[in-house]
C-alpha cells in the first residue's frame, strides 16, 4: 500500500518549496500517494495562482479558502478545516513547509490526530519571538517526527533544544531546487524591458514584515531613505498587499518619489527571479530572498534586526542592517560604490534536496 501523504501549503513562500517535492514523490506511485492541500491563506491571483501556473504545480486536491484574518482566527480556521479533511480522509504523513501560519496550524492538527509530521526547512531560529514566524517554527519543529534541515544552524539549534538526533536530516535547501530548475526560463523574462531597466543598473526591493510596515513613522522614514537611494540607482519595489494597504492608510503614497522608488504589483516567480538575478543590489526583509540572492551571489541588504538564515551571512552575500533607516542608507550607498559582499553557495544547495527527502522517506518511512 502506498503511503498517503498530505502536503499542506498556504502562502506564497510555501509554493516553491512544495513544487519539487510533489514532482519527486509522483515519480514513485507504488510507494507514495501525495495530495496537495491549499489553506487559502494567500488567495490573490498574484500571490497564489500565478505561482501554481509558473511552477506547473498540480491544482490543489483540497482548497480550504480560509483567507485573511488575525493570527488566531486564521490559524483556528485552518485547523478546523484540516481536522475535518483528515477525519474524513485519513493520511499517513503530513508534510509542512517553512514557517507560515498554515505550517503551524497543520502541524498541531496532525499531531493531535496522531499523524506523522515532516517539516521541510526545520531548525531555523531568529531567536526573536516578536516574529510570528518564529512561533510557527518552534511549534512545528517541536511536533515534527522528521525534521528536514536546510543549513547547518538548523542542526545546532535543534540539538540544543534536545531534539533526538535520529529525527534530524540535513538535506539542503529545497527552494534552491526550484530556482535551479527555473533559472534558464526566468532569464527569458521580459521584465527588465517592461520597466525600461538595464542589468546592474537598478535595485530590487521587497518589504512586507509587520515590524517594518505596520508603524507609520518608521514606514515614512524608510520611504524617505528609499527615495534618496533610488535617486542614485532606481529601486523597483514589487509591493505586498500589506505594504500597499499601509502606505495608503498612513497617507504615504504622495511621499514616494515615483522615479526613484518604482512600486509595482507583486511579481510572479519567474519575473522576480529575473529581476533579482540582474540587480546591482537587492534590499529585502524576506526570508527566502536572502537565500535566493546568496545562491545567485547578488549583494543583499536585509532590513531586519536578525536572520533565522545565518548561513546567508556567514557564507553568502547577505548583510543584516537592522531597520535603522540611516544604517540602511549607508549600507546601500556603500554597496552602490562597489564595496559589495561576495559569497559562495552553501553546502547542499544544489538542486537535489527533494531527491534527498524522498530517498529518506523511501528508506525510513515506507514499510
Ligand atoms: C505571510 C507569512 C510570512 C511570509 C509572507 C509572504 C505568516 C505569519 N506570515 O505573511 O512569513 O513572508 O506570507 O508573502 O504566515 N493579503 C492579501 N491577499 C492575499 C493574502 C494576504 O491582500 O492573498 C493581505 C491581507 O490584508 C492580509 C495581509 O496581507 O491581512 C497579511 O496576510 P497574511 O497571510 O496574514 O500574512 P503575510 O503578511 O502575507
Amino acid at each position: 500500500m502506498s503511503l498517503k501523504i498530505s502536503l499542506v501549503v498556504g502562502a506564497r513562500p510555501n509554493f516553491m518549496k512544495a513544487a519539487p517535492l510533489m514532482a519527486e514523490l509522483k515519480k514513485y506511485p507504488a510507494l507514495f500517494a501525495p495530495q496537495l492541500i491549499h489553506s487559502g491563506q494567500h488567495y490573490d491571483e498574484k500571490l497564489s495562482r500565478l505561482f501554481f501556473d509558473e511552477l506547473k504545480m498540480p491544482q490543489p486536491d483540497t482548497y480550504l479558502g480560509v483567507g485573511s484574518a488575525s493570527h488566531a482566527v486564521q490559524t483556528s480556521r485552518i485547523m478546523t478545516a484540516l481536522e475535518e479533511v483528515w477525519l474524513k480522509n485519513p493520511c499517513d504523513l503530513v508534510v509542512v513547509f517553512g514557517d507560515v501560519n498554515s505550517t503551524m496550524a497543520a502541524s498541531i492538527v496532525a499531531a493531535k490526530l496522531c499523524i506523522k509530521i515532516a517539516h521541510v526547512e526545520a531548525g531555523l531560529r531568529s531567536f526573536d519571538n516578536t516574529m510570528p514566524e518564529e512561533i510557527n517554527r518552534i511549534v512545528t519543529d517541536r511536533l515534527s517526527d522528521y525534521l528536514f534541515i536546510s543549513e547547518p544552524s538548523g542542526i545546532v539549534n535543534l540539538k540544543s533544544e534536545g531534539v533526538p538526533e535520529e529525527k534530524l536530516k540535513f538535506v539542503g535547501n529545497i527552494m534552491i531546487d526550484t530556482l535551479v530548475a527555473h533559472l534558464e526560463v526566468a532569464r527569458k523574462s521580459g521584465i527588465l524591458e517592461q520597466f525600461g531597466l538595464k542589468p546592474q543598473n537598478y535595485i530590487a526591493m521587497t518589504m512586507h514584515r509587520p515590524a517594518n510596515v505596520d508603524n507609520p513613522e518608521l514606514l515614512g522614514t524608510l520611504i524617505e531613505i528609499f527615495n534618496e537611494i533610488g535617486r542614485e540607482c532606481p529601486i523597483i519595489f514589487p509591493c505586498h498587499p500589506r505594504t500597499q494597504k499601509n502606505m495608503a492608510a498612513f497617507g504615504l503614497i504622495d511621499k514616494i518619489d515615483k522615479k526613484a522608488l518604482r512600486l509595482t504589483e507583486p511579481l510572479g516567480y519567474l519575473d522576480f527571479l529575473k529581476l533579482q538575478s540582474e540587480a546591482r543590489l537587492v534590499m529585502t526583509d524576506s526570508g527566502g530572498i536572502q537565500e535566493e540572492t546568496t545562491y545567485l551571489n547578488i549583494p543583499c541588504i536585509t532590513m531586519r534586526e536578525n536572520t533565522e538564515r545565518p548561513v546567508t551571512v556567514e557564507v553568502g552575500s547577505n548583510i543584516i542592517t537592522g531597520v535603522d533607516p540611516h544604517i540602511i542608507r549607508d549600507a546601500a550607498f556603500k554597496s552602490l560604490r562597489g564595496e559589495t559582499k561576495k559569497g559562495r553557495v552553501p553546502d547542499l544547495w544544489d538542486g537535489h534536496t527533494a531527491e534527498r527527502i524522498v530517498d529518506y522517506l523511501r528508506k525510513n518511512v515506507c514499510h
